[in-house]
C-alpha cells in the first residue's frame, strides 16, 4: 500500500508540485454540464467533515467552491490522505464530476447541483491550527488578521474588495485613456511637496546630511507635467502622509491624481462626473446620475454643518434666528448680540422615541464639537412641548410652519459662534442619520462643494494659511485686492463628496508667477524659502506654462464607499493599523548601527544623543 506523501518522512520537501496535479478546471467552473467529466482541482480546504464514512470536502479558491466527496468505498490509500486534512490545507484532487443525488442540490453554490467523486488526493501543503477561520468573515481582532493577512486575503470579503479594487483600478484606466490622459510616473524620491501633512523622510547615502521626501502627492509634478506639454495626465499614485491613521486615512494611500491644460473648473468637475459615472456602472452597475448637485461651501456649512454632506438623508438646518428676539430665552439672545447664530434641525417623527436622557446623549455629541449645550421642543397637536417650549408658546404656530415641523417631530437647536455652532450640530446630523438608519446601504449620493476660501486663519498664530495648498487660483473677482482681507477671498477650489465622505479635492492652478508669489506673501512665506522650495516650479511657470487644473480623487475611500464598509484598511491589500505598524512584517522595524552609521545618522534619546 502506498503511503500518503504527506506521512512520508521526506524532510527535503514532503509534499508533490504541481506535475501531474495542475488543475484543469477552476473551483468556481463545474455545472451540471459537465457531469462525467474527469477533472483536476486545486485550492483549498473550505470545509472538511467525515459523515459516517462518506467524507465531503468543500475545495475553495479564487474563483468558487466545489464540493469533492470520497465514498465509503474508496481504496483504503485514499480514506487515509482524507483523514489527515485539516482546514486550509492545500491540495490537488482529481475526480469525475457527477450529478448530485436528489435533495443534495444547493442553489446558493454556483456549482451546487455536481460533485467531484475524488479518485486521488494529493496534498500540496499543510496548514498549522487556524488563528482565525476563513470560512466567512468571523469576529477576528484586526491586528490578528493583519498579522496574518494572507488568511485574511483568502476570506470571500477581502477576495470580492479586491477585486473591486482592481476593477475600480480598470475602469478608470480606460475612461482616462479613452479621454486623451497619459499615465505619466512621477518620483518617489522628491523634494518636499507642501500638502500640509509631515513628510516622510529618507536619507541620501550618497549625500549624507540630505534627505529625500516621499511625496504628499505628486502636486508640482503634473504642474509641471502641464507646463511640458504633457496636456492630460494622470496616474494612479502612491502618497505618504505622516499623519496619525484613521478609520478613512492611511499613512500610505492611492490617489487618482490628474490634471488638463486650458482646462475650468468646469471641464473638470464634467470629466470626473463622467469617470465615476463609468467606475460605478462597470464595478457595481449603479447608474449615477449627472450632473452632481452643486453647493457652495458656506451653504454645505449652513445647511449641513460640514463641508463633506451625507445627502442620503435631509435633516437640513433651519435659521431659527427671526425667533429668538420675541421670545425671553436669554441664552439664544445673547448669542445673537455677540454675532453667533442660532439654527434649528427638525428630527422626523423622533418626539416619541427621544427621551431625555436620548437627547442628552446627542448634547454629548454637541459638546465634544464645542457647544454648549444642544436646545429641544417637541411638536405636538397641542403646540410645543418640553425643552425649551416655553419660551416660544406665543410663536409655536410660525415656529411649526417656518420649519415645515409636524405633530411627533423633535426640533433641536443650537445657539453658538457661528462655526461652532454649525458644526456642532452637523455632528449631531451625522449622528442621527446612523443612529436611525436614514442612510439606505447601497444608495450613493455625489454632490460638489465649490466656492471654499482660499485661506483660513491658523489658530495659533493669527496669520493666513491656505486652506487646500499654495498654488490653487482666486476667483478672478477677488484678484484685484485680496491683500485687504484675506479670509473673505473665494479661491477656484472644489471637492467631490460622496455619502459623507471627501473623496476628491483639487482646484484651479495659479500659472502667473506673480499671483502665485503674492500668494506667498499672503501665507507670510518667506521669499527665499518660496524659491528655495519650489523655485523649479516658478521657473517653469516663467516658461510659459499654461492655464491647468486639475484633481485627486482618494482611491481607498472611493473603493471603501463602493463597498460600503467603514474603513479604508478593508480595501488596502497591505494596510497599517491605527498606530501606523504593519502587524504582519512589524514595520516600522529598529535598524542596526551599521546601516545608521552609512547614512551618517545617529538616534537621539531622551533629548539626548545615543
Ligand atoms: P488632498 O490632500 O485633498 O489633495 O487629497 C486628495 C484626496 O486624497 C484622499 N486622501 C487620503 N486618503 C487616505 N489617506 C490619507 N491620509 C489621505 N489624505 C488624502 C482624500 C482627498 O480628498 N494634490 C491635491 C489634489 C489636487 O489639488 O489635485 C491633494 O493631494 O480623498
Amino acid at each position: 500500500m502506498r503511503r500518503s506523501l504527506f506521512t512520508q518522512n521526506a524532510p527535503r520537501g514532503r509534499f508533490r508540485s504541481m506535475e501531474n496535479n495542475r488543475r484543469t478546471v477552476t473551483c468556481g467552473g463545474l455545472n451540471i454540464d459537465d457531469v462525467g467529466k474527469s477533472v483536476t482541482l486545486n485550492g483549498w480546504i473550505h470545509r472538511n467533515r467525515d459523515h459516517g464514512g462518506v467524507h465531503f470536502i468543500n475545495l475553495r479558491d479564487r474563483y468558487g467552491i466545489t464540493q469533492a466527496v470520497i465514498d465509503e468505498d474508496a481504496p483504503e490509500a485514499l480514506r487515509q490522505t482524507a483523514a489527515e486534512l485539516r482546514m486550509e490545507f492545500c491540495v490537488a484532487v482529481v475526480g469525475e464530476v457527477r450529478a448530485r443525488p436528489d435533495g443534495m442540490v444547493n442553489p446558493d453554490m454556483a456549482t451546487g447541483a455536481v460533485e467531484v467523486a475524488i479518485k486521488k488526493l494529493e496534498i500540496l501543503n499543510t496548514c498549522p491550527t487556524l488563528p482565525f477561520m476563513v470560512d466567512g468573515e468571523d469576529e477576528a481582532n484586526e491586528n490578528l488578521r493583519l498579522k496574518h493577512r494572507y488568511l485574511d486575503l483568502r476570506t470571500d470579503g477581502m477576495q470580492r474588495r479586491i477585486k473591486m479594487r482592481h476593477d475600480a483600478t480598470w475602469a478608470v484606466r480606460n475612461y482616462l485613456v479613452e479621454n486623451g490622459f497619459w499615465e505619466v510616473e512621477t518620483p518617489t524620491l522628491i523634494k518636499s511637496t507642501p500638502e500640509g501633512a509631515r513628510d516622510y523622510l529618507v536619507p541620501s547615502r550618497v549625500n549624507p546630511g540630505r534627505f529625500y521626501a516621499l511625496p504628499q502627492s505628486p502636486q508640482l509634478y503634473k504642474q509641471i507635467l502641464m507646463a511640458g506639454g504633457t496636456d492630460r495626465y494622470y496616474q494612479i499614485a502612491r502618497c505618504y502622509r505622516d499623519e496619525d491613521a484613521r478609520g478613512d486615512r492611511q499613512p500610505e494611500f492611492t490617489q487618482i491624481d490628474l490634471e488638463m491644460s486650458f482646462a475650468s473648473r468646469d471641464d473638470v468637475l464634467e470629466l470626473v462626473e463622467g469617470m465615476m459615472v463609468r467606475t460605478f456602472k462597470d464595478v457595481l452597475d449603479y447608474t449615477v446620475p449627472v450632473p452632481f448637485p452643486r453647493m457652495s461651501w458656506q451653504d454645505a456649512m449652513d445647511t449641513y454643518g460640514t463641508d463633506k454632506p451625507d445627502l442620503r438623508f435631509a435633516m437640513e438646518f433651519r435659521d431659527f434666528s427671526p425667533f429668538v428676539p420675541g421670545s425671553d430665552f436669554g441664552v439664544f439672545k445673547s448669542v445673537l448680540e455677540s454675532g453667533g447664530a442660532v439654527k434649528a434641525m427638525v428630527v422626523e417623527g423622533a418626539a416619541e422615541s427621544y427621551s431625555r436622557k436620548k437627547i442628552s446623549d446627542l448634547e454629548e455629541t454637541a459638546k465634544s464639537r464645542g457647544a454648549k449645550g444642544l436646545a429641544w421642543m417637541k411638536v405636538t397637536s397641542e403646540g410645543l412641548d418640553g425643552g425649551v417650549s416655553k419660551f416660544y408658546a406665543d410663536q409655536a404656530e410660525a415656529i411649526r410652519k417656518s420649519m415645515e415641523a409636524s405633530d411627533g417631530d423633535l426640533i433641536l437647536l443650537m445657539g453658538a459662534e457661528w462655526k461652532t455652532a454649525v458644526e456642532a450640530l452637523g455632528a449631531v446630523r451625522s449622528r442621527l442619520g446612523k443612529d436611525l438608519g436614514l442612510a439606505k446601504p447601497g444608495d450613493f449620493k455625489f454632490c460638489w462643494v465649490i466656492d471654499f476660501p482660499l485661506f483660513e486663519k491658523n489658530e495659533e498664530d493669527g496669520g493666513w494659511e491656505p486652506a487646500h495648498h499654495m498654488f490653487s487660483m482666486p476667483q478672478q473677482r477677488f484678484l484685484e485686492n485680496m491683500e485687504e482681507n484675506p479670509g473673505e477671498v473665494l479661491g477656484d477650489l472644489y471637492d467631490m463628496v460622496l455619502n459623507g465622505n471627501e473623496l476628491a479635492s483639487g482646484s484651479v492652478r495659479i500659472h502667473d508667477p506673480v499671483i502665485q508669489s503674492r500668494i506667498f506673501d499672503i501665507v507670510g512665506f518667506p521669499k527665499e524659502e518660496a524659491e528655495e522650495r519650489f523655485g523649479f516650479l516658478l521657473e517653469a511657470f516663467r516658461y510659459g506654462a499654461p492655464p491647468h487644473a486639475g484633481l485627486a480623487v482618494g482611491f481607498d475611500r472611493m473603493v471603501m464607499v463602493m463597498a460600503q464598509v467603514d474603513t479604508i484598511r478593508d480595501v488596502i491589500a497591505f494596510p497599517k493599523n491605527t498606530q501606523g505598524v504593519s502587524p504582519m512584517d512589524e514595520s516600522p522595524s529598529p535598524v542596526d548601527s551599521e546601516q545608521l552609521a552609512d547614512l551618517k545618522l545617529a538616534l537621539i534619546e531622551d533629548g539626548k544623543e545615543d
